[in-house]
């Protein structure tokens, strides 16, 4: 077995561990990444497309932000249309702030890019990786490369690996509670070069179900339906999503829809998931590998951004003052904003879908006037926003 070193061990190449690893770099804080897959494969996941100020401020502070700042799109207001009602929802009159369009495959790229320019260690294709000891002052982690077995003895374990990864179920189960809600329904995502049928976002909801008109740029759209669980993407020709998706989209908007052929089609599924706590001993956990939310209020990525200042502030602090106690911060102060992130997502996402058979015409009646009165009064308005843009991030005490 060959043994290895660093400060901080990086589980996971996704936006989280890029992230952190970029940041602690910056503060001179020695990291490798480890990663189960190849980063071609990493880039081939289609996902999120919104990010908060906060997020892009992280990925400026962390030096990859230049593709973002020149090709992301700054939107200023988002659209909620309800049967065929439309309103608009100025973010930045209501909140003195915006969002980015830019989407996760382009901000990781450029991650990528920049770790590999500082030469910063990321090992691909990391198989049978182990966090170890992570309660001692000395954890480490087994793993596999090209069939030779490596130590990696570090400080710190960041498991930044996802709903499915390791991580996590290296806490023991005594010591972790996990909340979970599972939808009964997908995400049928599609994306196509078309002109996006409307300026900004469309979240939309009519009898027929939810649909979001979503974009990565002027000339290529991202779309969503939401469906049964238990289809299957071969039941989704690209014609019957357009069909569909037209259908969902307010009347008055249909006119500007471009059909195209599909350049990716995929069903996800969707859950609101939180594991507590999110630090074990030396090991903590980021992003999905902690917590998972639908994607109604785009915040999955979000969260995962505000998880990792959290946790590069408190890196910084016992590197730069010796304070090793301040790690006990990390697990209450991420998840007090992570509860409002997943409380946001919950809301939007069950006044938005069409799915609860349990519902009688008295809680839709419910349904129809909570939305309408957050959507008609100005001060409803506001605490969408506010949520959407995302709320401030928790300093350290
Ligand atoms: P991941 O992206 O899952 O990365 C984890 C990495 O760890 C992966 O590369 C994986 O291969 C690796 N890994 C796993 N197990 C191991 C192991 N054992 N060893 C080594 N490596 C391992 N969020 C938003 O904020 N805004 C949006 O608009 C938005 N839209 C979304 C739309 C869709 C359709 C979906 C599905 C999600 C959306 N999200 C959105 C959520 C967002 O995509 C996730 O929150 C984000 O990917 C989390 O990043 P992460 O780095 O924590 O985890
Ligand atoms: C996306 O563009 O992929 C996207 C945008 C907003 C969401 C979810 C996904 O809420």
């Amino acid at each position: 077995m060959e043994t290895k070193k660093t400060q901080v061990a990086i589980i996971g190449a996704g936006p989280s561990g890029l992230l952190l690893g970029l940041l602690l770099d910056k503060q001179g804080i020695d990291n490798v990444i480890l990663e189960r897959v190849t980063g071609d494969y990493v880039l081939g996941r289609i996902r999120a497309g919104v990010l908060e100020q906060g997020f892009a401020k992280l990925v400026r502070e962390a030096g990859a932000a230049e593709k973002m700042d020149t090709l992301g799109e700054v939107h200023d207001a988002v659209e909620f249309a309800f049967n065929n009602d439309r309103v608009e929802l100025k973010l930045e009159e209501l909140t003195g702030e915006d969002v980015i369009v830019y989407g996760q495959v382009d901000i990781t790229k450029d991650m990528m890019e920049e770790r590999e320019k500082r030469g910063l260690e990321t090992v691909y294709e990391a198989t049978k990786v182990q966090p170890h000891e992570v309660k001692s002052e000395t954890p480490y982690i087994t793993y596999e490369k090209d069939g030779v077995k490596y130590k990696l003895e570090c400080d710190y374990i960041a498991g930044c690996d996802g709903f499915h990864g390791v991580s996590r179920q290296t806490i023991p189960e005594d010591v972790r509670t996990e909340y979970e809600k599972v939808y009964p329904f997908g995400w049928l995502g599609l994306m196509a070069d078309v002109k996006p049928i409307n300026p900004h976002l469309i979240y939309a909801k009519n009898d027929r179900g939810f649909a979001l008109a979503s974009m990565r740029s002027q000339t290529r759209s991202r779309y969503y339906i939401q469906v049964p669980l238990e289809d299957k993407i071969e039941d989704w020709s690209d014609e019957a999503f357009w069909d569909e998706f037209e259908k969902r989209m307010p009347e008055s908007a249909r006119k500007n829809l471009t059909r195209g052929p599909s350049i990716e089609k995929s069903i996800v599924p969707t859950r609101s998931f939180i594991c507590e706590p999110l630090q074990y001993g030396n090991l903590f956990l980021v992003g999905d590998a902690g917590h998972i939310v639908p994607p109604t209020g785009a915040k999955g990525l979000n969260l995962a951004a505000s998880d990792v200042a959290t946790l590069y502030k408190i890196m910084t602090k016992v590197y730069k003052e010796g304070d090793k106690k301040c790690i006990e911060q990390y697990s209450p102060i991420a998840l007090r904003r992570i509860w409002n992130g997943v409380r946001f997502s919950w809301w939007m996402t069950d006044l938005l879908h069409n799915f609860d058979e349990t519902k009688d015409e008295f809680d839709r009646k419910m349904e129809t006037s909570e939305l309408s009165f957050f959507l008609k009064s100005e001060a409803g308005r506001k605490v969408i926003a506010e949520q959407y843009v995302g709320l401030p991030y928790e300093d350290l005490k």
